[in-house]
């Protein structure tokens, strides 16, 4: 793994993976929604200033995806991770549409135009990985309740994946729908079992060992099978 591209990096799992990566000698473009307060990513840029490339992207501007393109050129990107989400709990009874239809844009819509943005990228280096972070709560087979903005945004993003599998197949590009447990970051509060560098440590095995016949699956932190 030489490149990295990570969405919603500032913070939670993602600054994780970048401070991982970087421990592992990876270049790593990092977005953040709002730069000029992603300290902790700032600190890693001055630790790290030939590795780390700092990117703005917020995932509800629909010029964000080309923005991204328009900064990376023909850079070649090993992974492609799109990471950056929103959680919302509103259950039945108490559904909002601006907020379902906000979560659908950050969750859904954004991760597939930045994989369409920045396919090339992807195709154009050696790993040829894009990983969607998904939830467990997006799986149809999870038959529980709640949370249905956000469990039908992970749902879609899910297809999304199957749907980019074959579409990019043939550029040899192998796309994974992920679930990083339930981790303790903001999202997933201090209750949380799962820590969250053993989420990355987990994530990052996969994206080590992926390849072309694992593009289209779901898989658990842990490497475990999550079915649809
Ligand atoms: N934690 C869990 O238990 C858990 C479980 C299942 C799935 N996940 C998924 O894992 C991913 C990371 O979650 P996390 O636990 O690290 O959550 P987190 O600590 O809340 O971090 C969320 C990240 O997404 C970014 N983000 C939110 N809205 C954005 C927007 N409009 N544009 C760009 N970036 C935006 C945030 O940036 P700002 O700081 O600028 O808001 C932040 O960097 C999410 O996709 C989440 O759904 C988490």
């Amino acid at each position: 793994m030489r490149t990295v591209l990570i969405t919603g990096a500032n913070r939670g799992i993602g600054l994780a993976h970048t401070r991982r990566f970087l421990a592992r000698d990876v270049r790593v473009f990092a977005t953040a929604r709002l730069p000029s307060e992603a300290g902790d990513l700032e600190a890693l840029g001055r630790a790290h200033p030939d590795r780390l490339t700092i990117l703005r992207f917020d995932a509800r501007d629909p010029q964000g995806p080309a923005g991204l393109k328009q900064a990376l050129g023909d850079q070649p990107i090993d992974l492609l991770l799109n990471n950056a989400g929103l959680g919302d709990r509103h259950g039945f009874g108490a559904i909002d549409a601006t907020t379902f239809m906000d979560v659908m844009a950050v969750n859904t819509l954004a991760p597939l135009l930045v994989a369409q943005a920045l396919a090339e990228n992807v195709a154009a280096s050696s790993r040829r990985l894009i990983a969607n972070q998904s939830s467990q709560l997006g799986s149809i087979a999870d038959a529980s309740g709640g949370a249905y903005a956000y469990r039908a945004s992970k749902a879609a993003l899910n297809m999304i994946t199957k749907a980019l599998a074959t579409d990019l197949r043939a550029r040899g590009v192998t796309v994974l729908a992920l679930h990083p447990g339930w981790v303790r970051t903001r999202m997933g509060g201090a209750n949380a079992p799962v820590d969250v560098d053993a989420c990355v440590a987990g994530q990052q095995a996969i994206f080590d060992g992926a390849g072309p016949a694992d593009s289209g699956k779901f898989f658990n932190y842990d490497g475990k099978p999550i079915p649809w």
